[in-house]
């Protein structure tokens, strides 16, 4: 059997760090676990364009397992010179890398690691919120190159509490940030969410459900977004939907790049329409150089939280999906049925209830497994 990875070049830091698991360097910890049982193993970081060895090696690859921070983009083209492929494993969270509706249609499963590393992206979603609330970023900067201007930084910085915050998707890891925002006693937290949240699991931290989303965000100070990236949340935050928000809101995205509309988000940070914007996702990773994201800038400076894709990915996150990651393939080798909050699609049919609201086959699954 020969399974693909495609996973980002760590390069020194991979080789002094072992636990850097994500990288070609370290193979997620499985290399000679597989090797032992005679599966042929190819890692690389080499994914884009028809000479890549991502499309060499996905002609024959039974496994393909890649993560989201450096993904192999498997568009329906792609998967159909994938001749042996059946299984597709997302060492992380958030499997829109893959065409699932190709997936479906060629009766390829796909699988995540859910919960591996929501926590680290909800921890990061409540600094971010904190770093453009309080003008850190620029301050910080003031700081390393020796200056001390206290006026035009505080002039930008206000308190958290008293705030209204909503989250678009209320599932791991948007119920997790309200969770982590409950203690800072912000005015009100809000949800959008298609799924409603178990009556005790809203109750638990006060968080009201909003019913439209051009209503929640019209009554946000902030906005992050939780939800994964699929046909109706590709383009969301658009100029329109932006144009709804409060003037000075800040918006703090670290589920998908592509659920923002790029330039519209660089727009409204330039004119002051948005405090700010912070996120670790961009809708093409690696991001260019020239990409608006990197250099927008709010008019009294600042205003822009902007990392690579990392949320997800801390040495603690990295054990976790690794563990998963090998978890799954067990069971794929075995034959032994998969968990089922693992799975995204399977036997031509939808089985996560998160990637748009859509009739399917498989059976209801609990509520609970988001909030638990
Ligand atoms: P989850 O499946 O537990 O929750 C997603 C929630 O979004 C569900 O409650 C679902 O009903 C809701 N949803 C789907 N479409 C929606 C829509 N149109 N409007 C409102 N809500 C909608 O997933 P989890 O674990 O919370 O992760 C969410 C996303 O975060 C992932 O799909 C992934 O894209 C992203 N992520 C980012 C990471 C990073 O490193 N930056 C790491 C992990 C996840």
């Amino acid at each position: 059997m020969k399974v693909l990875l495609v996973l980002y070049d760590g390069g020194k830091a991979a080789q002094e760090e072992p636990r850097l698991l994500g990288t070609i360097q370290n193979k997620l910890g499985i290399a000679d676990w597989l090797k032992k049982q005679g599966h042929e193993l190819v890692a690389t970081a080499d994914k884009e364009g028809e000479g890549s060895e991502f499309r060499k090696h996905i002609v024959d690859a039974e496994v393909l397992i890649t993560t989201p921070f450096h993904p192999g983009y498997l568009t329906k083209e792609i998967m159909a010179t994938a001749k042996n492929l059946k299984i597709c494993i997302t060492a992380g969270v958030g499997s829109d890398h893959v065409d699932l509706n190709a997936a479906n249609e060629r009766n390829i499963t796909v699988a995540e690691v859910s919960g591996s590393n929501v926590v680290s992206v909800a921890e990061h979603v409540v600094m971010s919120i904190l770093l453009l609330v309080r003008n850190y970023t620029p301050s910080h900067e003031q700081i390393i190159a020796g200056g001390w201007d206290v006026a035009p930084m505080a002039r930008h910085s206000f308190d958290l509490e008293n705030k209204v915050v909503g989250t678009v998707g209320a599932g791991r890891i948007g119920y997790r940030v309200l969770q982590r925002l409950k203690p800072f006693d912000c005015k009100e937290l809000l949800y959008f969410d298609y799924a409603p949240l178990p009556e005790h699991a809203a109750k638990a931290i006060g968080v009201r459900r909003v019913e439209s989303l051009e209503e929640m965000v019209s009554q946000c100070d902030i906005v992050t977004v939780n939800c994964p990236l699929h046909e109706k949340t590709k383009g969301l935050f658009n100029k329109e939907l932006i144009s709804k928000m409060k003037p000075g809101a800040w918006l703090v995205n670290t589920a998908r790049g592509a659920i923002c509309d790029a330039q519209a988000v660089a727009d409204a940070v330039n004119s002051g329409h948005l405090g700010g914007y912070a996120g670790d996702v961009w809708n093409v990773q690696p991001a260019p150089a020239d990409h608006p994201w990197r250099s927008m800038q709010h008019p009294l400076k600042g205003g822009n939280g902007m990392v690579p894709h990392m949320s997800g990915t801390t040495i603690d996150a990295q054990l976790r999906y690794a563990e998963g990651t090998k978890k799954i393939l067990e069971n794929y080798l075995s034959g032994q049925s998969q968990d089922p909050a693992n799975l995204i699609v399977e036997n031509g049919d939808y089985v996560s209830k998160a990637y748009g609201k859509r009739d399917t086959k498989a059976g209801e699954r609990k509520e609970e497994v988001r909030t638990a």
